[in-house]
Parts: C-alpha cells; sequence; structure tokens
C-alpha cells in the first residue's frame, strides 16, 4: 500500500481528502498522509505545493517527490529537496487550455480597451474608444512548451501572428519560433504584446528587467503568469509609469500572496490577478499522479520527470 505525504494550501486537510478520493479511482490502495505527520515517515513519494522542504529529509522512505503543479521551482528553488530521487511534475492539457483562455482574456482586454469601457460605463458615457487592429499586432511567447505551444496556437487561430521562444528548437505550424539565449532579442524588439510562460530557473530569472523591458516597443503590453522571479518587480513599475509598458497583466508575483502594501496595488495600468491562471485541477490531473505513484514504488522513472540540471 503506497503511503503518500501530502502538503498544499498550508496543509489543508479536506484538500488532501479530495485528492485521496480521486487518485484511488485509478490506484485504490494508495493512501495520503499529511507531510508532516508521524505516519508521514513510512511514505515513499510525497505530494507537494509550496511545502516545508526540510521536512523532505527527515523522510527516509521517499523514492519520489510530485509536484502539485506543472512548475516545480516551489521544490528546487532552495536547493533543499533530496537529490537522487526523480521529480515529477504534472502536464495536464486542460491546464495548457486554462491558461489559454487566461492569455487570451487578457490581450482581447488590452486589444478592445475593455478597461476604458468599464470606466465609461461608470459614468454613463457611451463613446467609441480607440480600437488597436489586431492585424498589426505581433505577439511574444516567451517559453512555448507545454502551455506556451497551447497558447501561441490558440492566438494564431484567433488571427495573431505570434512568435516563439525557448531554448531548443521547435517547429510548430504557424508560428515564427526562435530559440537560444541571444534569439530572446528578436521578441524582445518586434512584439506588441509579450506574455511570460518560461519555468523558474537560474538562468530565467529576473530576464524581464531594465535592460529588456527598454528594448520592447513603446506602448507594449507585459504579461507574466510564468513566475514573479522572472520579472524585476521595481523595473517594471517604472516602465508602466513612463507608459514604456501600456499594459501589465499580472498572475503571479516575487511574495504571494501580493502583499496590501506592494506598488503594483496602486498602478493604475497593472492588472492584479491572484495565481490563478491555470490552477491544477484535481479531476484531470489525478490519474498521471496515480501512475506516477505506481512508477516511484516500482522503482520506475515516471513519465513528466524533471531534469534537475535544467531545472525544468
Ligand atoms: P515546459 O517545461 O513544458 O515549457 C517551458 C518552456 O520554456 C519550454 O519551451 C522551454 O524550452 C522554455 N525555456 C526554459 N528555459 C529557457 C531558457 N533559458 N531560454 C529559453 N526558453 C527556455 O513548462 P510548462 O509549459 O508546463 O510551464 C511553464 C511554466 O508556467 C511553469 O514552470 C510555471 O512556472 C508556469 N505556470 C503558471 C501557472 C499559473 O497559473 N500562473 C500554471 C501552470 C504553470 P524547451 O522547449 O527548449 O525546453
Ligand atoms: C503551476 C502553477 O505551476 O499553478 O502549476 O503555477
Amino acid at each position: 500500500m503506497p503511503i503518500v505525504g501530502f502538503f498544499s494550501k498550508n496543509a489543508n486537510i479536506e484538500l488532501q481528502n479530495e485528492w485521496e478520493k480521486r487518485l484511488q479511482v485509478y490506484f485504490p490502495l494508495i493512501r495520503l498522509v499529511p507531510l508532516l505527520s508521524k505516519d508521514a515517515e513510512q511514505a515513499t513519494s510525497a505530494l507537494l505545493w509550496n511545502s516545508p522542504l526540510e521536512r523532505l529529509n527527515e523522510l527516509n522512505n521517499l523514492k519520489g517527490l510530485i509536484s502539485l503543479g506543472q512548475g516545480v521551482d516551489h521544490i528546487l528553488t532552495k536547493n533543499s529537496a533530496p537529490i537522487n530521487i526523480p521529480i515529477v511534475r504534472i502536464v495536464d492539457p486542460y491546464m495548457a487550455k486554462s491558461m489559454s483562455h487566461w492569455v487570451i482574456l487578457s490581450i482581447l482586454n488590452f486589444v478592445r480597451d475593455s478597461y476604458g469601457y468599464y470606466n465609461q460605463e461608470k459614468i454613463k458615457q457611451y463613446k467609441s474608444r480607440n480600437e488597436l487592429n489586431f492585424l498589426s499586432l505581433k505577439v511574444g511567447i516567451y517559453g512555448v512548451g507545454a502551455i506556451g505551444s497551447v497558447v501561441a496556437k490558440d492566438l494564431h487561430n484567433l488571427g495573431f501572428c505570434v512568435e516563439g521562444w525557448s531554448r531548443t528548437k521547435k517547429n510548430i505550424e504557424g508560428i515564427n519560433c526562435h530559440y537560444g539565449q541571444s534569439s530572446i532579442e528578436a521578441l524582445l524588439k518586434n512584439c506588441d504584446i509579450h506574455v511570460c510562460l518560461l519555468p523558474l530557473t537560474p538562468l530565467t530569472a529576473n530576464i524581464f528587467n531594465k535592460l529588456t523591458f527598454t528594448k520592447m516597443k513603446r506602448g507594449s503590453c507585459f504579461i507574466n503568469a510564468g513566475r514573479g522571479d522572472h520579472v524585476v518587480e521595481e523595473d517594471l513599475i517604472e516602465n508602466c509609469k513612463s507608459g514604456h509598458i501600456s499594459n501589465a497583466i499580472l498572475d503571479v508575483y516575487k511574495n504571494e500572496p501580493l502583499p496590501k502594501s506592494h506598488k503594483f496595488w496602486d498602478q493604475k495600468n497593472i492588472r492584479i490577478w491572484p495565481h490563478v491562471a491555470a490552477e491544477t485541477n484535481p479531476e484531470t490531473a489525478a490519474e498521471q499522479i496515480a501512475q506516477a505513484i505506481k512508477c516511484i514504488d516500482k522503482g520506475e522513472l515516471p513519465p513528466n520527470t524533471i531534469d534537475r540540471n535544467l531545472g525544468y
């Protein structure tokens, strides 16, 4: 009977029970126990989101770690997770579509000036506003992996011209793909809308900073659903203040929840979302997690095991 240590959303027991029920559909013997409990000492795998990582080194039976999201930076950042055991992530088409919906929503709000209309509505003003010509707008997707490639294709199908950036070469129909560190310049200079869907690694941390924002066209729209640490927040605020970035739509922040005292809240052209662009869906993700737990128990390497050297 595989015992799985569980930690998510401050060790929420209802959530743990929901996951256990979902996983047992595929693997009835699975039992979830709180990561911080004595029972977790028997755990062979751990299902984690923002957990206290030092606890993992006290659990000597662990043979694998599973992220409760597509990103694994929450396990890798402090470099304190046990080495020599696999780290597995979710790769769920439902989440990719959900992210695609959020990015499309954000882009269409920008293109159609929805917030301008909301403000007019408040003062009963009936007047057309400037509408951007979507045919002349280029969207840059930074990170065209499991999520970014779906977002890029969906935007292309909506009529946008899309450029993608990745570490290795990609061939995505309809998308102008660039790869390698220096080719980021092409997106920075040519695109009007910039969408960060990168994983957080040593090479991508603080990638959106004074220098890269300056290279973007004046009036660019910046969208971040990757991680808060991709952005030098002070530099974004300066660029939003000056209008160099005309609109920023953010879902992730250096400190989450975003502190009430943070300057982002007061910046009129920054929209704040509370890390909900693509939430993990237990219904659609349970099967692959149950399979991963099975593999880990058998000593096999599960699909979607990340490369620790790359950090994603
Ligand atoms: P993937 O690993 O599938 O894709 C990552 C993409 O980023 C790949 O195209 C990869 O290139 C590229 N990349 C990585 N490092 C570099 C680099 N140094 N230079 C250029 N490109 C690079 O990840 P997912 O698509 O599944 O998820 C991406 C991220 O989205 C997650 O790590 C997480 O941070 C975030 N996320 C946010 C959510 C939210 O609700 N806000 C929800 C889910 C995820 P290559 O293809 O060549 O490897
Ligand atoms: C994820 C997230 O990485 O929700 O899955 O941010």
